[in-house]
C-alpha cells in the first residue's frame, strides 16, 4: 500500500518527537511491504517565522491532498502578544475545522510497566483503558461572538458555547460504534445541571442511544467526573463528552496513566486524519533532545489503523512500545528516582528495533 503522508512537525519538541514518529512509520512500513510518500509542511509557530499565517495555504492543500497528516505540536510563547487569529494554536484549530476532523479519540492506557510511574497507587490504576471520545469542532472553541471589546479597565470578553443536534449526533456514533468493540460502555460528560448546551447535548446522547442497545449508556457531570477519573480510573471505557471538557479530562486521564508524554490522539470524521501526540510543544524542554516521542509514536499507529486500516502494522507497533518498557526505556518524564533516562532519539531506536524484531520473529515463525 502507498501511504501518502503530510508531516507537520510544528514547535516546541513537535520536530523531535515526530521524527522519532517518522522513523518508526519507516521501519513498520518496511516491515509490512508499504510505501511512504512524506512531504513536510509548516504550521504553528514554524509557519509564523516564514510566513506570517499559523496555517499557510500550502500547509492546507498538502494535508487535504495526502492520505493522512502526522503533526506534532503547536505552541510558542514567542507568539503569546499576537492576537488570537495569529497565534500558533490557531493553526491548529483551523486545521482541524479543514479536515473536518470533528471526533478527537484520545486513548489512556496504563501500561503494565508504568504502573509505579502514576502518582496514583497501582493497585488504582492498574488495568485502566479510557478511550476519550472529544467532539472537537463545537463549544467554546469555535463559537460566535467571540472578543475582548471595551476601554481599558472596564474592557469584557466573551465567548459562546454552542451546540446544534447535528453536531452531537455524529460524534455520539462515533462513540457508541467504538463501544460496540470494547467494552460496550459509554459514559457521557456534561454539565447538565447548568448549561443548555449540556442539557441538549444528554438529550441528544439518550436518544441516539436507542440505537445501540448493546451498550451501556451513563451520565456524569463533569466536575464529578474529574473527581471519579482519579478515584477509581479503571472503571471508565468510552467517555463522551464535548471540546473543552474533553480537553480539560484528557490531561487528566494523562497524569493518571503515568505521563502526558504517553498518549496519542486521533482527529477523525473528514477526509483526510490528523494525527497528534497530546502533550503539546513543551517549550521549556525543546531543543534538549529528552522529549517523549511515545506519544507521537502511538499517533503513528493510530495513523495506520484509522486512516489505513492497517491493524496489523497498528498493533506492531503498540506492542513495540510495550516491549521497550517494559525492557525499561525510560524517558525523563517516565523515569523513577534511580532509573537510567535515554533520549528521546534512543527511545524511537528502541521501539524501530522493536518493530524489526517483531517482524523477523513472524517470519521465522
Ligand atoms: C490539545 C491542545 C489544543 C487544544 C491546543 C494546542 C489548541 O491543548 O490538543 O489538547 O486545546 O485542543
Ligand atoms: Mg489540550
Amino acid at each position: 500500500m502507498l501511504l501518502n503522508l503530510t508531516i507537520l512537525p510544528g514547535d516546541g519538541i513537535g520536530p523531535e518527537v515526530t521524527e522519532q514518529a517518522v522513523l518508526v512509520l519507516q521501519a513498520a512500513a518496511g516491515a509490512f511491504g508499504h510505501q511512504l510518500q512524506l512531504r513536510h509542511k509548516n504550521i504553528g509557530g514554524a509557519a509564523l517565522a516564514v510566513a506570517e499565517d499559523p496555517l499557510p495555504a500550502d500547509t492546507v492543500q498538502a494535508c487535504l491532498s495526502s492520505s493522512a497528516v502526522l503533526m506534532g505540536a503547536v505552541g510558542n510563547p514567542a507568539f503569546d502578544h499576537y492576537p488570537n487569529h495569529l497565534r500558533p494554536e490557531a493553526g491548529l484549530l483551523r486545521l482541524r475545522r479543514e479536515l473536518g476532523a470533528y471526533a478527537n479519540l484520545r486513548p489512556a492506557i496504563c501500561f503494565p510497566a508504568l504502573e509505579d510511574c502514576s502518582p496514583l497507587r497501582s493497585d488504582l490504576v492498574r488495568g485502566t483503558d479510557i478511550m476519550i471520545v472529544r467532539e472537537l469542532l463545537g463549544g467554546l472553541y469555535f463559537g460566535e461572538p467571540r472578543s475582548i471589546a471595551g476601554a481599558p479597565g472596564s474592557r469584557v470578553a466573551t465567548n459562546t458555547m454552542t451546540y446544534g443536534e447535528p453536531a452531537i449526533e455524529r460524534i455520539t456514533g462515533v462513540a457508541f460504534e467504538l463501544a460496540e468493540k470494547r467494552r460496550k460502555k459509554v459514559l457521557s460528560v456534561d454539565k447538565a445541571n447548568v448549561l443548555e448546551c449540556s442539557r441538549l447535548w444528554r438529550e441528544v446522547v439518550i436518544r441516539c442511544a436507542k440505537d445501540y442497545p448493546g451498550v451501556q449508556l451513563s451520565h456524569m457531570y463533569v466536575d464529578s467526573a474529574a473527581m471519579s477519573l482519579v478515584q477509581r480510573p479503571k472503571d471508565f471505557d468510552v467517555v463522551l463528552t464535548e471540546n473543552m471538557f474533553g480537553d480539560i479530562l484528557s490531561d487528566q486521564a494523562g497524569g493518571v496513566v503515568g505521563s502526558l508524554g504517553l498518549l496519542a490522539s486521533a482527529s477523525i470524521g473528514g477526509p483526510v486524519g490528523l494525527y497528534e501526540p497530546v502533550h503539546g510543544s513543551a517549550p521549556d524542554i525543546a531543543g534538549k533532545g529528552i522529549a517523549n516521542p511515545l506519544g507521537a509514536i502511538l499517533s503513528a499507529a493510530l495513523l495506520l489503523r484509522h486512516s489505513f486500516q492497517l491493524e496489523r502494522e497498528a498493533a506492531c507497533i503498540e506492542n513495540a512500545v510495550s516491549a521497550v518498557l517494559n525492557q525499561g526505556s525510560r524517558t525523563a518524564d517516565i523515569a523513577r528516582s534511580g532509573q537510567s533516562r535515554i533520549a528521546t532519539s534512543e527511545m524511537g531506536r528502541n521501539v524501530v528495533e522493536a518493530v524489526k524484531a517483531s517482524q523477523a520473529k513472524q517470519k521465522s515463525a
